[in-house]
């Protein structure tokens, strides 16, 4: 069967970003054909600037959030990263594979410590060796297929390059995975900026529908969306990126081809609102899940023990595979 293994990292309220491009694929899809762990990645958290308090609480969250948005404990696993000492314990191991230069190399790495360095911060190093992490929580569990947002396929294909290599010196180890995408909005975009991505960690709060968003709330967001210059509705990620990012949205959302859907609109205004009702529908049962989960705590903490349990048994014998190959004496 076909292994499947994704995360989301607690560094802010969760988005429709992170909705359209990963949870809701995840929940409709993968759960349903492969057996499939999904992680809420709290140790990534830890390579900016954090608030431990505030990452304790954006966990919990993000924890509640993947149930809310339909994974079923039944059916796959849900744990948090840290309850796993393998994803660390493979991590150092990939650390001494991976070079430098091709950590250096990492977009994401290259944004964030630009941006740390303009805010007069300074850069943590572990900020620099996320990407060996993140291939730790892929390798881990011989995974073939990462569902992820468009941003993050450049550290899968690292996580496969990594896996290829270490089998070839050390000998066959790792599943050698690849990456997925949703068709559409698999780069949801700022609506204030879309030339920039939906980020959750970001400040722009207006540009930005997080998932517990109320409906008015949604609403006003996507009314007061950035457009482009023409009147006329196309879809054109260069030329028109506000309005291609609205008709994406739709279109994930309602259903449909976004360049058809264009083609349907006269106005920049009827495009707005048909596209806010559209989020607020899709939101409406995640959060009304999220408010029965609340009133239940300790289901949750029930369900991330023994998600953890059944991980660890999952990663230990791939993980001690790796420190016999690459030469650690067995305990
Ligand atoms: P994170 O927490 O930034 O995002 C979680 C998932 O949401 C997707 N996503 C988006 N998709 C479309 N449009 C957007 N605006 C948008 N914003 C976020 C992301 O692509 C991702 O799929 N490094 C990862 C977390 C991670 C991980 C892993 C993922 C750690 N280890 C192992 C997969 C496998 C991250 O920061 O995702």
């Amino acid at each position: 069967m076909t292994r499947v293994f994704s995360g989301v990292k607690p560094t802010g309220h969760l988005t429709l970003g992170n909705y359209l491009g990963a949870l809701r694929q995840w929940a409709e899809t993968d759960q349903h054909r492969a057996d499939s762990l999904f992680c809420v990645v709290d140790l990534h958290a830890l390579t900016v600037d954090h608030d431990p308090a505030r990452v304790r609480r954006l966990s919990r969250q993000a924890a509640t959030l993947l149930l809310a948005a339909g994974l079923d404990p039944e059916r796959c696993t849900v744990f948090v990263q840290s309850h796993v000492d393998e994803h660390a314990r493979l991590s150092y191991l990939l650390e001494c594979v991976a070079t430098d230069g091709e950590m250096r190399r990492m977009i994401q790495y290259k944004e964030k410590s630009a941006r740390e360095q303009v805010r007069g911060g300074s850069v943590r190093l572990s900020l620099l060796t996320y990407p060996a992490l993140m291939a730790a929580d892929i390798l881990a569990y011989d995974t073939d297929e990462v569902p992820v947002g468009e941003d993050q396929t450049q550290h899968v294909e690292l996580a496969r390059d990594l896996a290829v290599r270490f089998n070839h010196r050390y000998g066959q180890t790792f599943t050698v995975p690849k990456a997925t995408s949703p068709k559409v909005a698999a780069r949801v975009m700022n609506l204030q900026d879309p030339t920039s991505k939906m980020g959750k960690s970001d400040d722009t709060g207006p540009g930005i529908v997080y998932l517990l968003d109320e409906p008015e709330a949604v609403r006003k967001k996507v009314m007061r969306a950035v457009t482009d210059s023409g009147q006329d509705v196309v879809h054109d990620r260069a030329a028109r990126p506000g309005v291609t990012n609205l008709l994406e949205i739709l279109a994930a959302c309602a259903g449909g081809d976004p360049e058809d859907l264009a083609a349907s609109y006269s106005s920049y205004g009827a495009l707005k609102k048909d596209t806010a009702e559209a989020v607020v529908e899709v939101l409406r049962p995640v959060q009304e899940r999220h408010r029965e989960l609340c009133a239940d705590p300790g289901y949750l903490e029930q369900v991330l023990r023994a998600g953890a349990e059944k991980a660890r048994t999952m990663a230990r014998p791939t993980v001690d595979a790796a420190y016999r190959a690459i030469g650690l004496l067995p305990a």
